[in-house]
């Protein structure tokens, strides 16, 4: 059997990512232009293939798998692949199969999903505001999404909610927010807006620093520092009067690569091995090249040994271009 991976800085690659379209039905304004070009069907690995990679990562040691797009659940017959992934969980080779979605489609999924073995689930949800929401993902309906995140809790899915902090935009909603999220038994997260890929407006105008929203929430707030962990990039903390989980994902503010456990892997089998750097390897090739998973297993062996340090990302008006060409759908975060 082959060993465990680990990579040059001594850390354990136990977290998968693994975007299976680049396709979204919103287009939210921080994340993507109105008008993409996406990726030609061909280019796109099958069901078959995504489950070979998966699996290959899983006999290297990776405990936790989150599928990602775009938006996943617009994926033709993506049942499929929680099915088949969801034999790792039975043999006790996974911890955790899981998936962050912007919601629109989760009432048609959270049962199948609860019965593929998913315990937990990321919902994107930058506003509770149907104007705003309207605003933000430029044509979506919050009314689908609230259904969503009803049917995952009826379905027995626990619900973390993701936020992006924007400056002008949702800052004065953010408590609402986490009202209205605690009170519904479910934890939030904000995210600090990355610099990836061109988008129609000014990031460094949508940018708002997490050091800022968590003092202002100190203000009115009792907020406790918890051990709290996912295997995920948030630090937690509880608040007090409201008994649920706050988190905060802050690339720019306050690095968390030192303890980075994870890679991405993209739907057309191209591995990056950190969400801020160019570099990448190409894992379809070695994957169609034999039947056996050898050469595959030499791809991902020499991608690991190249995972950089981390990332230098940096959102400011004398750098007021995004650090990274590709946009966050590529990845899937
Ligand atoms: P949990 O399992 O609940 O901890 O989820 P997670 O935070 O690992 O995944 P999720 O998809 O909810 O990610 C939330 C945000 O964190 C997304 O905007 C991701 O882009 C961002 N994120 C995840 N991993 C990384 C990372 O390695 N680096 C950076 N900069 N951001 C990341
Ligand atoms: N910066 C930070 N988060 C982003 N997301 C999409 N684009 C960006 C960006 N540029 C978030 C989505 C979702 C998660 C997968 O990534 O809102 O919560
Ligand atoms: Fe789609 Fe998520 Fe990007 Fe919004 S943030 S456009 S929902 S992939």
């Amino acid at each position: 059997p082959r060993s465990p991976l680990v990579d040059p800085f001594h850390r354990a690659i136990t977290y998968l990512r693994v975007s299976v379209t680049d396709r979204c039905d919103f287009r939210c304004l921080y994340c993507m232009a109105e008008n993409m070009t996406f990726l030609p069907k061909r280019e796109i690995l099958t069901l078959e293939e995504l489950d070979r990679v998966c699996s290959a990562f899983v006999e290297r040691g990776v405990r936790k798998l989150r599928i990602t797009g775009g938006e996943p659940l617009v994926r033709k017959n993506i049942m499929t692949l929680f099915r088949l992934l969801s034999r790792h969980l039975d043999t006790g080779a996974l911890d955790e199969l899981t998936l962050t979605t912007n919601g629109s489609q989760l009432a048609r999924f959270a049962g199948e999903l609860y019965d593929c073995g998913v315990r937990r689930v990321n919902v994107s949800l930058d506003t509770r505001d149907p104007d705003m929401f309207r605003t933000i993902t430029r044509w979506g309906d919050i009314a689908k999404v609230m259904e969503g995140i009803r049917a995952a809790r009826d379905a027995g899915l626990k619900i973390k909610i993701n936020t992006v902090a924007l400056k002008g935009v949702n800052e004065d909603e953010i408590e609402d927010m986490m009202v209205w999220c605690h009170d519904n038994g479910m934890d939030l997260t904000l995210i600090e807006t990355m610099p990836l890929g061109e988008i129609d407006g000014d990031r460094t105008e949508q940018y708002l620093p997490l050091s800022m929203v968590r003092a202002r929430l100190k203000e009115r707030w009792t907020l406790e520092d918890i051990p709290y962990k996912t295997g995920g990039p948030a630090r937690y903390v509880q608040v007090a009067e409201t008994g649920g989980r706050l988190g905060f994902i802050t690339p720019l503010t306050h690095n968390f690569c030192e303890s980075c456990n994870r890679v991405r892997l993209t739907c057309t089998g191209t591995l990056f091995m950190c969400l801020g750097q160019e570099d990448a390897a190409d894992l379809r090739a070695p994957l169609r090249a034999s039947e056996s998973n050898g050469p595959l297993h030499d791809a991902i062996e020499e991608a690991i040994a190249r995972k950089p340090k981390g990332h230098d990302f940096i959102i400011d008006r004398r750098h007021n271009r995004p650090s990274l060409s590709r946009h966050m759908s590529v990845t899937g975060g």
